[in-house]
Parts: structure tokens; C-alpha cells; sequence
């Protein structure tokens, strides 16, 4: 077996960082919760516009999804273009060509007038199909993309080292390194006057004039509005979560000589997708960074995803060992558009940015623009295409319902499946288990030295039960997407609070 780092390229580049944890009670014009692109973005922009903001980041900044994306910088997404003008009508696919844009270009804005070094490359964008069947669709985005007005044609070379029955090709799109863009937008945001504190996880809300934010640790911070940015929202009386579908994907990395870099950033829906771009490298190489293979988190079958995402991607370019290997996960609506814009129908002064479905780069950053413009009293005008507090029954009904089916029946049916294993005893070492201790379910992981972690299996969020996923070592919710480690601690929202200790002995 190879020796690859499970860890993403961008948090092996980059240092960790170290800001101090909220202390005392303190109160400022607006606070952001979260401190991925979205609630950086959001941050840097509100101070810019002369706001006093404070972020505060549950555990180090730019390392949850942000720290794990592959980091295209695009308004090209996959087949987004075709979509919108179907269900939206043509000016909301042009809204969201216009403002997705302006997110690539804002990103080259900053990083030539705050001297950002983050690897910035402007390359083209291109979404392809091996298959000719699929060619019409292709083509179609095309022309949906041209009518948005993007810089969009069909073509039928791409760069890679394949044959491509045909491809959406987008000009002035880019791609970086997530992680030094934002530490360093982190450090220009402080030099505003903003202020970060890490490990400083949010658990409570209140909406009024002014708002209460309360931390873990008993803290608390008054603002006059607050954003969330959590990746998906801790605090949610809109039931986003009935409109947010969690998928999970996996990365694979591997250097190829700098001649062989196919020179753009690219994506295809086939094969459970796959998506393409490269970086810098060592001595004069580049890293491949291959990402596919999308599941529901809980899903199983990890590393035989990996294996089968590892292959193609050797096949495909011909690369020798892989470097890297991670994993993520993102949440996509019900209708293909991101939540951005006020909280829910009541909200004051609280404001949310989720369900990025794959594009938080650009999404994220035209977020943190939208929000701050919002704030500020300047909404765009496509404001309303990204309002949270939409909703198109008839465009989203079958979506909801799917998604409603399969919470339900991961509700019910998970409760009433047996154990897996009989007893804990029957939990082999470094495997994790649902065992029923005294009628309850458990979610049970032996660790390779025979120590049993267990931890209730009924997620903190809305009580649907965890399953292992022994790739990564990790329990996942499959209604939801959350993720707990194996002592119970929070990975990933929605769930905020950690899985209850259970004594099994
Ligand atoms: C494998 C993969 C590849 C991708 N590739 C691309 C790509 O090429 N291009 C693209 O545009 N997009 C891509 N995406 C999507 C993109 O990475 C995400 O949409 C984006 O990073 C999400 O950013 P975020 O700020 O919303 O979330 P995060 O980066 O997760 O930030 C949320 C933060 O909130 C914090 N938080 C959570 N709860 C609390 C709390 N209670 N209190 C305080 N803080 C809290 C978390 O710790 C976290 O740091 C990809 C996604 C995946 C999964
Ligand atoms: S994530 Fe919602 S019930 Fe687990």
C-alpha cells in the first residue's frame, strides 16, 4: 500500500493558527458565527464597510469543509445554468451568473490590493461528458450559460488527457489555496479592527435589538445583528434542514509532471462525479486533486470508494502513487440555490449562509458581499434569488419529499433494526458497532489497544441513529450529515452538542 497523508493539501501547506478563546462578556455592531470562507468573507467585508464585528469559531478558522474543499474558483456549476432558467425563468439564472462572477473577480481584487499570496491562478472552467448521449445537455448548459452571460461556448477539447464527447468551457475562472487566502484575509480583517476568538463553540441565540449570543463556556456577546455561518445552521426555526440534502465526498492527490497539467479547473456529473484541477507543487511538479465518489453520509463502502476514485484517477492520468487522501461533506437545497439572506420570516437581525451544493468558494465569498451589503442597508438586486425565506412548493415538492422520506425512514426503521454485533464483546478492535446495552442503543468503537468507547447512538440533533464510518474513524447521521468522533465530540453540524458517554461495563 502506498504511503499517502490522510489530510487535506491545504491544511498540510499551511500552519495552524492560534487566536485565544472568548474569555468575558463583550458586545460589538455584529457578530459571526463560524469561520469558514463564508463567515471570513462575511467578517472582512462588514469591517471593511466600517462595522465592528466579531467572529467566533468553534474550534480554528478555515479548517472544517474549508479547510477539506478542492478550491475551484468558479461561476461555472456543472449544469446550474440550465436548471435556473427552467425553474426560476432566465433573469435569475443571469442574477446568479452576475453575482457568482463577481465573487471570482473579488477574490483576485483582494488578493492584488492586500498582496495575498495564495497561488492564484486565472484559468478556464469547464464542465465535459465522455458520453454522447449527453452531449445535448452539455450544449444546452452552453447556451443557458452564453444567455446568464458568462464568457461560455461548447467545445470538444479540453486539456485533459482523455477524449471528451463534448464541454461547457467558461472563461476567467480560477483556482487557489483556500487556506492562504483566508488566513490571510483573517489577519486583514483584524487589521479593521475585527476581532477572532477560536475554540469558542455558540450555543445559544436570542433575536432582539439588540441580539444575545451565548457560548459554551457561559459567555456572551451583544450585537446588533448576527450571522451564521456554520457551514449547516446550528440555530434553525426556518427547519432549513427539511430543504438541505448533506452529500459527502472524497479527494484524492497525487504530483504529475507540470507538462501534463491539463490547465483549467473541471467537472463532470458522470460517475458519481469528478472533478479536476491541480496546484504547485515540489521540484517543479504539480498535485493532481481529484474529487467524487458522492454519498449520504453513514453511506459505508468508504474505502471502496477511495480505491475506486485512487484508480480512475490513475488510469485517467496516468499518475503513480497518491500523495493525499480526504473527505467532506457539503448540503445542497431542495432547489439547487444556496440560503443566504435572513435567518427565517420573523428574523431581525439574524442572518444565515448555507446549502453551497459543491460551490462554497465562490458562494461562499458572494455570501459574505451579500450579507454585508444586506447589513449595510445596500441588497443587491438579486438578494431575493438566495432569500432563505423562499419557498416554491411546486419546485421543490419532490425534492423535500424525497428527502423527508429518507429522514423518516432513517428515523424509524434505524431504531427498530437489531444490533449489529450481539454484544461488545463481539466488537473487533478498531471497528465501531450499534450494540442495545439494557435496551439501549449504543454506539460502540474498540480502539486498537481493546479500550470500548461508547457513547449514545441517538444523534443530539433530532434523535436519528449514528452509524460508523471505519474509513474515517468517525460516527455520521444519516438524516442530517452530522458527525461525532468516537468519544462523542462534535465534527460537524447540524448537531451542537456531543453524544452522551454511556457506561457499557
Ligand atoms: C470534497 C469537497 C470539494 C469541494 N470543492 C469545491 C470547489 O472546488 N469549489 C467550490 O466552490 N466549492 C467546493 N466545495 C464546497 C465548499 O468547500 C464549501 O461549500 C465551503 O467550504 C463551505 O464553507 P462554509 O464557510 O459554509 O463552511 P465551513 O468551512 O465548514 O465553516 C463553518 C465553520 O463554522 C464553525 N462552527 C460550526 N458550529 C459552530 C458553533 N456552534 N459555534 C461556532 N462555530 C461553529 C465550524 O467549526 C467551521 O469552521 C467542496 C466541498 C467538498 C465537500
Ligand atoms: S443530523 Fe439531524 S438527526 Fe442527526
Amino acid at each position: 500500500m502506498s504511503e499517502h497523508i490522510e489530510e487535506s493539501f491545504w491544511m498540510d501547506s499551511t500552519p495552524a493558527t492560534s487566536y485565544p478563546r472568548l474569555a468575558g462578556d463583550t458586545e460589538t455592531d455584529v457578530v459571526v458565527v463560524g469561520g469558514g470562507i463564508a463567515g471570513l468573507s462575511a467578517a472582512f467585508e462588514l469591517a471593511e464597510a466600517g462595522l465592528q464585528v466579531v467572529l467566533l469559531e468553534a474550534d480554528r478558522i478555515a479548517a472544517g469543509v474549508t479547510g477539506y474543499t478542492t478550491a475551484k474558483l468558479s461561476a461555472l456549476h456543472t449544469l446550474i445554468y440550465s436548471g435556473i432558467r427552467k425553474t426560476h425563468g432566465a433573469d435569475h439564472a443571469r442574477w446568479y451568473a452576475r453575482s457568482q462572477q463577481q465573487a471570482v473577480d473579488r477574490v483576485a481584487e483582494l488578493v492584488s490590493e492586500l498582496d495575498i499570496d495564495c497561488d492564484l491562478e486565472r484559468v478556464p472552467a469547464f464542465t465535459w461528458t465522455e458520453s454522447p448521449e449527453r452531449v445535448d445537455l452539455i450544449r444546452a448548459e452552453a447556451d443557458a450559460a452564453t444567455e446568464a452571460g458568462l464568457a461560455a461556448s461548447f467545445v470538444t477539447e479540453t486539456g485533459l488527457p482523455f477524449g471528451v464527447a463534448g464541454a461547457v468551457r467558461v472563461e476567467d475562472q480560477a483556482q487557489f489555496h483556500p487556506r492562504k487566502y483566508l488566513l490571510a484575509l483573517a489577519e486583514a480583517f483584524l487589521r479593521l479592527g475585527g476581532t477572532i476568538w477560536e475554540r469558542t463553540r455558540v450555543t445559544g441565540l436570542s433575536d432582539g435589538e439588540p441580539c444575545t449570543v451565548t457560548t459554551e463556556n457561559g459567555h456572551t456577546v451583544t450585537a446588533e445583528q448576527v450571522v451564521i455561518a456554520t457551514h449547516y445552521p446550528i440555530f434553525d426555526r426556518a427547519l432549513l434542514f427539511a430543504r438541505l440534502e448533506p452529500r459527502r465526498e472524497l479527494v484524492v492527490a497525487a504530483p504529475v509532471p507540470a507538462h501534463h497539467d491539463p490547465g483549467g479547473v473541471f467537472i463532470t456529473p458522470e460517475d458519481d462525479t469528478r472533478s479536476v484541477r491541480t496546484a504547485p507543487y515540489h521540484d517543479g511538479q504539480r498535485l493532481l486533486i481529484v474529487t467524487g465518489e458522492h454519498f449520504t453520509p453513514g453511506a459505508g463502502d468508504v474505502t471502496e470508494r477511495w480505491d475506486r476514485l485512487a484508480e480512475w484517477t490513475r488510469d485517467r492520468f496516468g499518475v503513480g502513487d497518491i500523495a493525499y487522501r480526504w473527505a467532506a461533506q457539503d448540503n445542497t437545497s431542495t432547489d439547487q440555490v444556496p440560503f443566504v439572506g435572513r435567518l427565517h420570516p420573523g428574523a431581525r437581525n439574524t442572518y444565515v449562509a448555507t446549502g453551497f451544493g459543491g460551490w462554497g468558494m465562490s458562494t461562499g465569498v458572494m455570501a459574505g458581499q451579500l450579507l454585508a451589503a444586506s447589513i449595510t442597508g445596500a441588497a443587491p438586486e438579486w438578494a431575493g434569488l438566495y432569500d432563505p425565506r423562499r419557498l416554491h412548493p411546486l419546485r421543490e415538492a419532490v425534492s423535500m419529499l424525497k428527502l423527508g422520506a429518507g429522514v423518516a425512514g432513517h428515523f424509524v426503521g434505524d431504531r427498530l433494526r437489531p444490533s449489529h454485533v450481539d454484544g461488545i464483546d463481539d466488537v473487533d478492535a478498531g471497528t465501531g458497532a450499534i450494540v442495545r446495552v439494557r435496551g439501549k442503543q449504543c454506539a460502540v468503537y474498540r480502539d486498537d489497544a481493546g479500550t470500548v468507547h461508547a457513547v449514545s447512538a441517538r444523534c443530539t440533533h433530532l434523535g436519528c441513529i449514528v452509524r460508523f464510518n471505519d474509513a474515517e474513524t468517525a460516527w455520521e447521521c444519516p438524516c442530517h450529515g452530522s458527525r461525532f468522533d468516537i468519544d462523542g465530540g462534535v465534527l460537524q453540524g447540524p448537531a451542537n452538542q456531543p453524544l452522551s458517554r454511556e457506561d457499557v461495563s
